[in-house]
């Protein structure tokens, strides 16, 4: 049985380093990847107060909706739509400081203002993103990619 997640203080950087020991702890041994994904979601949103945390995974050519915490979302995404099909199309972490300024901006929620979505890379390949959003502007640094991609980086490896 996994052990309550310890709530973190401190700086983001020191909240993130505190807290993926406990996530590493959470994934060790649990070879399921949506399993997984849906503990990655859960101990993330008790730690940071944003808005939505999410997985998109690459299902026929779209990103269907995996797991998630937060409100209802939309469950399929296009190649190169939106920020998530962008980080899909480029293979890369996509930071938005203002959805607004987004060209294609897909508004599952009216309280988004920014975003980061994190690719989730296996053999050079996408297979899925890490969506998160916050009702604040500007939420997301390179602070959060770092520790973003080391935490996706755990469920790939
Ligand atoms: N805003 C995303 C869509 C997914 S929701 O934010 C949960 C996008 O533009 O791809």
């Amino acid at each position: 049985m996994a052990e309550e997640l310890k709530i973190l203080t401190g700086t983001r950087e020191e909240q993130y380093r505190a807290l993926i020991p406990q996530i590493k702890a959470l994934l060790e041994g649990e070879p399921d990847q949506i399993a997984n994904m849906a503990n990655v979601c859960a101990a993330l949103k008790a730690q940071f107060e944003w808005l939505w945390i999410g997985f998109y995974l690459v299902r026929n050519e779209q990103l269907v909706l995996g797991p998630f915490q937060g409100p209802v979302a939309c469950t399929r995404i296009g190649y190169g739509k939106g920020v998530c099909g962008t980080a899909w199309a480029r293979g890369e972490t996509v930071l938005v400081p203002d959805v607004e300024q987004f060209p294609g901006h897909i508004a599952c929620s009216s309280l988004s203002r920014s975003e980061i979505v994190v690719p989730l890379l296996r053999d050079g390949r996408v297979h899925g993103v890490l969506d998160i959003d916050s009702i604040e502007l500007d939420a997301f640094n390179k602070t959060d990619q770092r520790y973003l991609e080391e935490i996706v980086g755990l469920l790939t490896s």
